[in-house]
């Protein structure tokens, strides 16, 4: 750790570099936004008898960042999206976050320069009920920002994944809704990802209430069926996935009619090809189901084509759709 970041409140980029100008390389060094202050990761506390860490009360975003060598930028990914959810999210579980969108974004900004990356990364934002409280407490509301070095996926090396439909069911609105990214909601993926590792699976995918395809714990799934694309609607349990609405509308520019509606179970075994996609996952293609291969058993060539899309899209400054690249 840079001690010599301890006990302290950084408010310029100098002040936030080792002393060879480098980024700060070990996580606990890195600056994080954290209740109105930018300071190092490792001194930044909350309460264990807060509500976020007791009942996990708190609801989040990830962002990724995408360094283009060209432009020399890292290019935020559809942030304006991700701040809007933040609040949508905030909106249902009756929390008011203390900063607005704009402010939101000048944070995050300002959280990517102070640490000076210059790689792909990854960023959490975080709203929190903070202090000591219950899980019907709604204040004091406080904000994190944290990011981290997250490499894309090199596409020459991608590889299928081994699925399986879980025991356990989705989450639905009736219980906790699963367009609010809330932390809490997450424990219910636990099960589900718990269950597939110990019967020697790489993703499950849950059911919803009426027994449809949902999603996987972090990440949306799209279907191949005779050329076409087909994913579950939002009310089918879903999280409102930002990638999900990217890789529709990439589809569409490649000439790829898209479906949103509900898929069985069976409709999955029979599928051509598969993956899932989000914002941490990118695109990652699923090559077997409950030990029955999709399609060939190998990465499709419609996943392959959307794989270049998104990743062209996400990382490349010229790339078409400038307005979802915000560039730091
Ligand atoms: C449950 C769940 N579904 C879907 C997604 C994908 O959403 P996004 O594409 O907005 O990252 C995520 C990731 O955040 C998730 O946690």
């Amino acid at each position: 750790m840079n001690n010599a970041l301890t006990n302290a409140v950084v408010t310029t980029r100098s002040e936030a570099l080792g002393a060879d100008g480098s980024a700060a390389t070990d996580p606990t060094d890195r600056l994080i936004y954290f209740k109105g202050a930018f300071v190092p990761a490792c001194e930044a506390k909350v309460s264990v008898l807060s509500p976020t860490s007791q009942f996990g009360l708190n609801v989040f975003e990830g962002i990724r960042g995408y360094w283009s060598a060209d432009a020399l930028q890292l290019l935020l990914f559809r942030l304006p999206e991700h701040i809007e959810r933040l609040f949508q999210s905030c909106k249902i579980l009756g929390l008011k976050c203390p900063l607005g969108a704009e402010e939101l974004e000048e944070k995050i900004c300002k959280t990517i320069t102070l640490n000076r990356y210059q790689e792909d990364v990854a960023i959490r934002a975080t709203v929190f009920v903070d202090e000591e409280g219950s899980w019907s407490s709604s204040e004091p509301v406080q904000v994190f920002i944290a990011p981290m070095p997250r490499p894309r996926t090199n596409i020459a090396a991608i590889e299928g994944k081994s699925a399986c439909i879980s025991t356990w069911k989705r989450i639905d609105d009736r219980t906790l809704p699963p367009r609010v990214k809330c932390g809490a909601n997450y424990i219910n993926g636990r099960y589900a990802f718990l269950e597939a590792k110990r019967n020697g699976f790489e993703i499950p995918f849950l059911l919803d209430a009426s027994g449809k395809v949902s999603e996987s714990p972090g990440a949306c799934i799209f279907l191949v069926r005779n050329g076409e694309l087909v994913t579950p609607s939002i009310s089918n349990s879903i999280l409102e996935s930002i990638t999900r609405d990217t890789i529709l509308r990439l589809a569409l520019d490649l000439g790829i009619q898209v479906r949103e509606r509900d898929v069985d179970r069976s409709e999955f075994y029979i599928a051509d090809e598969a993956f899932v996609c989000g914002t941490a996952a990118e695109i990652g293609p699923i090559t077997s189901v409950d030990r029955l291969p999709i399609g060939r058993g190998k990465v499709g060539p419609i996943t392959t084509s959307l794989y270049e899309a998104y990743l062209n899209v996400v990382s490349n400054a010229n790339a078409p759709y400038p307005e979802w690249r915000t560039p730091v």
